[in-house]
């Protein structure tokens, strides 16, 4: 049973054995900025803190106001943001920094929020509860895997989840609630192998007892992924390569990419690839060959080879152009 200073405990833990992130206030402290708050939720959607630590610092210094991001060009938010994937973030990111200039400060409260590009439930939630104290109930997977063991749910249902969760935040700071509970997650509360002995609610928590805190939730069944085909175009003279601008909308939207074709799902024939990358996205996993050319024959720009890895390439293109340039390193050994 998750008895009443359930939280204060999770609260405890949490002062005691925080985890130092350059996007937190440490608990009890003044809030941080909201800017920093949402530049980091929605850089840390379906993405690891550790992947995001340098990326966020780097990106901060670059642009350290909302105003600053306001008046960035297109190319440089996309360029800054390549290797993290997950595009639409970044344009949406671009959107919502432009609209928030625009009415001179990020609105106050969840149910605003959740009107700007690019933040949903979780996210509108968060930045409410972190920056402006607002007991919004902010569930990502460690959230309700935590509250899921706690009170024994199998298929938790969201809104019993969020009701758990706005329980919780009773008497405490909600940004701390939510906070501790995706350190716990993230440390204690695993999915794997939780360590239960180091929990500070083990004696609340109804998976702990049945033995078994790893059968719950129960894992969902994930829907087999299917594979593409494509191919890319490397087009090189003098020391440079040619390269595209992606359309604005669809996956990649935007970002720098080496020329090519539709990617489908039948095999493409290649006359003569010289490299070739394998790449999971998430709704499908994509084999590209890489084939020469001579003749660019659409708009772009020359990259000089030397500078590849400022040029804001994906991690798909990322791959392929550093195939092809160890390749060459091969040839000329
Ligand atoms: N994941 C999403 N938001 C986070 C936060 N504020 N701290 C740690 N991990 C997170």
């Amino acid at each position: 049973m998750v008895t009443a200073n359930a939280p204060s405990r999770l609260v405890q833990h949490y002062v005691d054995n925080f985890r130092r992130l350059p996007w937190r206030s440490p608990p009890g402290a003044r809030a941080p900025d909201p800017y920093v708050v949402w530049l980091s939720e929605i850089m840390l959607q379906q993405t690891t803190v550790a992947t995001v630590m340098p990326r966020f610092e780097r990106f901060l210094e670059r642009w350290p106001s909302v105003d600053a991001l306001a008046r960035a060009k297109d190319e440089d938010i996309l360029s800054e943001w390549a290797g993290l994937g997950y595009y639409a973030r970044a344009r949406n990111l671009i959107a919502c920094a432009r609209e928030v200039a625009a009415r001179g400060a990020f609105p106050k409260t969840a149910a605003e929020l959740r009107r700007l590009p690019g933040i949903g439930a979780y996210t509108s939630a968060a930045i409410a509860a972190i920056a402006f104290a607002e007991k919004a109930p902010a569930v990502d997977t460690n959230v309700e895997r935590v509250i899921a063991r706690l009170n024994g749910m199998a298929q938790p249902a969201r809104t019993e989840v969020e009701r758990h969760l706005l329980d919780m935040m009773d008497d405490q700071h909600p940004g701390d609630v939510v906070q501790a509970l995706m350190d716990l997650g993230a440390t204690v509360c695993r999915p794997k192998r939780p360590q239960c002995a180091e929990c500070p609610l083990n004696g609340d928590c109804a998976a702990h007892t049945t033995g078994r805190p790893e059968a719950f939730p129960t894992p969902r069944q994930r829907k087999p992924r299917p594979h593409r085909y494509g191919i890319a175009l490397w087009i090189e003279r003098d020391g440079h390569v040619w390269l595209v601008r992606r359309p604005a909308n669809g996956l990649l939207g935007g970002m720098a990419a080496l020329p090519g074709g539709d990617w489908t799902e039948a095999p493409q024939q290649s006359r003569h690839s010289l490299a070739s990358v394998r790449h999971v996205f998430t709704h499908f996993s994509l084999d590209l060959a890489v084939e020469a050319r001579t003749e660019p024959d659409a708009d772009g720009w020359w990259q000089p080879l030397d500078a590849i890895e400022s040029a804001g390439l994906p991690t798909l293109y990322m791959k392929a152009a550093r195939q092809m340039l160890l390749g060459k390193q091969s040839l000329a050994a």
